[in-house]
């Protein structure tokens, strides 16, 4: 069976509210999409992997004419690939070369809070560092970087501030699945962007409390992209790194493909669909098989109907390999029958958006959770249709989703994830553990909504160490 439509309401697309930006198809030349370079460890060894990480600013030549002042990870524009192996310890020397704070969040890594996990309470000043040391202990998956200082993540995040990393682990790589990474396997970073005077970006001027938006796609940092594809599968692991926007992918022809992973795992079997819809912070990894075209066929991607990239055929060897129908054993822990159902509201839009009817506040522990129990906690967008859609997500877990208003979930959210969409009106039950302790913050992925105070954080309460204090930061 091929899934063929969105699943969401209609009515909760994201152009129904007001300050919709559409997107428009570039009049500039297209490019080479950019493919972001592997980060080089420092150090590796058996156990154990180094990095340095440097935010830094830069220009780049996005579009003719005058460069675009950016802001990057060890480069001008977003950041290079960070290869994570399941089973080592990290450790990474985090450098701030901006002119003003960040912090360095790993967007899906269950690793210790609320320092580790670099949100708020972790800044990095101008001209300073910071050492963190963690684990990797979960599933091969595709998780990214960002920055998260309190309130200005998303302007950050529009500077560039973003970049890919992959959880690499033994599971994953015994699989029959396309990992020669830039060749058949390449992340596609999806944002979008206004340009200025001068080619330039102007975060402020494009202000919107529902999310800043902008008319032209960029991907993996690229205006216009084209990808030569020579294999005859390409595996391609989709980051939705934008503000506010969605994107509903699909290609020309309705061409078939496949989904195997979402946020923080393989899917337990491939789905097959046409339509893929993903939200602020998602990433949802896609098999696509150009089998049917010849040298000299483009294939293009689009949004609605924007393309975002064209894949250029070339010669390629034919692959007869199939898709192995069990991907992963999503685990399903039973829930604590002392822990009743947590809800969670994200309430309101503009100005007014909270949680449980309270903005954040960075020195208020909103929940306590104990470490390793698993309940299940309801978000309710109150929001009436046609509103937007709230991308909940939670920091340093692996979450999974249990129901949409008593219904099933979508057959492409069965694995790990650590985003989901909630429609206007609509409950989602999902189930939460932890498996590492701290304070962890969880909010709409708006990234204008979490900087406006959708935004909580609960404390992950570790038995043997029950009266553990945190130093939690009231200001940047
Ligand atoms: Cu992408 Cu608070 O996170
Ligand atoms: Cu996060
Ligand atoms: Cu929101």
């Amino acid at each position: 069976k091929v899934i063929n439509n969105y699943f969401y309401d209609e009515a909760a697309y994201d152009y129904h509210d007001a300050g919709y930006v559409p997107l428009k198809e570039p009049q500039t030349p297209q490019q080479p999409l950019n493919i972001p370079g592997l980060l080089k460890p420092d150090k590796e060894t058996a156990t154990d992997m180094y990095y340095t990480i440097v935010a830094q600013t830069g220009e780049v030549q996005l579009i003719p004419g005058k460069k675009t002042q950016t802001w990057g990870y060890n480069g001008p524009l977003l950041g290079k690939t960070v290869v994570f192996k399941r089973g080592k310890t990290i450790h990474v020397h985090l450098v701030n070369h901006l002119p003003e704070v960040t912090t360095f969040h790993w967007h899906g890594l269950a690793i210790p809070g609320p320092i580790e996990d670099g949100g708020c309470h972790a800044p990095v000043y101008p001209g300073k560092s910071r050492d963190v040391t963690f684990k990797i202990n979960q599933p091969a998956a595709f998780v990214w970087l960002h920055a998260h200082p309190c309130p200005s993540t998303a302007e950050q995040v529009w500077h560039g501030l973003a970049g890919g990393a992959i959880v690499q682990d033994d599971h994953e790589a015994s699989l029959p699945l396309p990992r020669n990474y830039g060749v058949d396997d390449i992340p596609i970073i999806l944002q979008d962007r206004r340009f200025h005077k001068d080619n330039q970006w102007d975060y402020r001027a494009d202000y919107d409390p529902d999310g800043v938006a902008g008319p032209t796609p960029m991907i993996n940092g690229t205006i216009n992209p084209y990808f030569d594809v020579t294999t005859q599968k390409v595996r391609l692991r989709f980051l939705d790194g934008a503000n506010r926007r969605e994107f509903r992918l699909h290609f020309s022809d309705d061409l078939e493909f496949a989904q195997i992973a979402g946020d923080l795992s393989l899917l337990p079997h491939p789905v097959k669909m046409t339509k893929l819809l993903i939200t602020c912070a998602e990433r949802q990894e896609i098999i696509v098989d150009f089998g049917k075209y010849k040298p000299g066929d483009v294939v293009t991607l689009y949004s609605d109907d924007v393309p975002l990239v064209h894949f250029r055929i070339h010669e390629f060897k034919p692959d007869h390999t199939t898709l192995p129908q069990q991907l992963f054993e999503t685990p399903d822990p039973a829930v604590d029958p002392n822990l009743p159902v947590h809800h969670v509201t994200l309430d309101g839009m503009d100005e007014s958006v909270a949680i449980n009817g309270k903005k954040f506040k960075m020195d208020r522990i909103d929940y306590k959770m104990p470490l390793h129990k698993v309940q299940i906690w309801d978000i309710e967008n109150t929001n009436p249709a046609p509103g937007m859609i709230h991308p909940y997500h939670m920091h340093g877990t692996a979450f999974e989703v249990i129901s949409r208003d008593g219904h099933a979930p979508y057959p492409n959210e069965r694995g790990l994830k650590d985003t989901v969409a909630v429609n206007p009106g609509e409950h989602v039950r999902i189930k939460v553990w932890f498996n590492v302790a701290g304070v962890f913050m969880y909010h709409c992925h708006i990234i204008e909504h979490e900087d406006g105070g959708m935004m909580a954080q609960l404390q992950v309460v570790d038995p043997a160490d029950p009266n553990k204090k945190y130093h939690l930061m009231n200001h940047m």
